[in-house]
């Protein structure tokens, strides 16, 4: 298959005629049963109509996903969602009126109209109301209703740049939109809102705090929380692991003198062994590790910058074909804890504990 590309400003609030013309031709390429790429504020997403069991299909055969991971269906308007659900507590009201347009998805039970294709056969599905000003233009010409996965291949990091997506995605789908960077960098939270508890099943930028706020108590899914746990997590698709470098990867925990210390004394180890070495490091002790690849993902005083930063420096590593990564470790709290999720996801839970 030939991808097309179509280039639009960065985040930009008002589109040219000509990029409205171009996302008209993009909603019409998924209206007729075809899959597109397009930026959203968290991370690329690769996109086909939700209502059509075969665009579903489509999307789990170019991502090569397994089908009972089942995909978000991402809407334009508040008011849209009435279809596509069977019920909405006035729990789910409040955190869209809090949280929507935003980088937020939301648990509830599916309406009769969306295909078991869409949900992996689940009674349930998953809806977000994105903020990127392009992505809700095209799902409104797409008809309403997009079903957008991340657009990787299964199992690697998610896309924040369309080069990524056109390095796992040329050929396999029918067009690729290039918005620039994305402005978070880690997928929407999840938020299961079909039991008597909210509970989160995806940490993300909108954090437990800010649910909280709202809602009062929200809970969240041990699995999240206690990376040893043995329980299968209620969002399927946490259970596979995800975002893994090619090279190993560990996670060092420990007082910054220690962590520095363990690195240097592995990757120089390592190095001898005839590995290339990556540490993935904060700029605050950048310039103390010895490795052949030391990756700066940002300072530990701003983490939406290394939010940001996390899944583009995975997919460097694989370029530059490094075979032996450390990381850092990082504080749960906040964004903290979406950050160490994926982290810890990537790293197949490997962590190494000084204290
Ligand atoms: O930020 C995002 O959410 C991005 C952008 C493109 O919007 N999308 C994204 O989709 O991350 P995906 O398919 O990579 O991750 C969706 C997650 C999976 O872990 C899946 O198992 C879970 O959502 N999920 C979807 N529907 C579900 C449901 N009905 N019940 C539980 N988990 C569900
Ligand atoms: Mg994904």
């Amino acid at each position: 298959m030939d991808t097309k590309y179509l280039h639009i400003k960065e985040k930009s609030e008002r589109l040219t005629r000509e990029e409205e013309a171009m996302l008209r031709q993009a909603g019409e390429i998924i209206r007729s049963g075809g899959l597109v790429a397009f930026p959203t504020e968290t991370v690329y997403g690769l996109g086909g109509d939700a209502l059509n069991p075969g665009s579903s299909r489509k999307i789990y055969a170019a991502k090569g996903r397994p089908s009972d991971n089942p995909l978000i269906i991402h809407i334009c308007r508040l008011e849209d969602i009435y279809r596509i659900v069977s019920r909405l507590p006035e729990a789910a009201v409040k955190i869209a009126d809090a949280f929507w347009p935003g980088p937020l998805t939301m648990i509830l039970p599916k309406a009769e109209i969306v295909p078991r294709e869409t949900t992996g056969g689940l009674d349930t599905v998953a809806v977000r109301f994105p903020s990127h000003p392009a992505a809700q233009k095209l799902i409104a010409y797409s008809g309403g209703y997009i079903a957008a996965p991340s657009a990787n291949l299964s199992g690697r990091p998610s896309p924040t740049l369309a080069k990524y997506v056109k390095e796992d995605m040329d050929g396999r789908i029918d067009m690729i939109i290039d918005g620039g960077d994305v402005g978070i960098g880690l997928e929407s939270t999840i938020i299961d809102m079909t039991s008597d508890m909210p509970r989160i099943l995806r940490p993300g930028y909108i954090t437990r705090e800010m649910l909280g706020k709202v809602l009062g108590k929200v809970d969240i899914d041990v699995t999240i929380i206690d990376p040893d746990s043995r329980l299968v997590p209620k969002a399927p698709g946490m259970k596979y692991r995800h975002y893994a470098p090619k090279g190993q990867l560990a996670i060092v925990e420990g007082s910054p003198e220690q962590v520095i210390a363990y690195i240097n004394a592995h990757t120089d180890a390592d190095r001898q062994a005839g590995e290339k070495t990556g540490v993935i490091a904060t700029a605050e002790v950048l310039e103390q590790y010895h490795a052949d690849v030391v990756k700066c993902i940002g300072s530990r005083e701003d983490e939406e910058g290394i939010a940001r930063n996390l899944f583009s420096i995975l997919r460097e590593f694989d370029d530059e074909k490094v075979t032996s990564i450390y990381s850092e470790s990082f504080p749960i709290h906040g964004l903290g804890q979406a950050i160490m999720n994926r982290l810890l996801k990537a790293a197949g839970h490997r962590i190494v504990r000084l204290f």
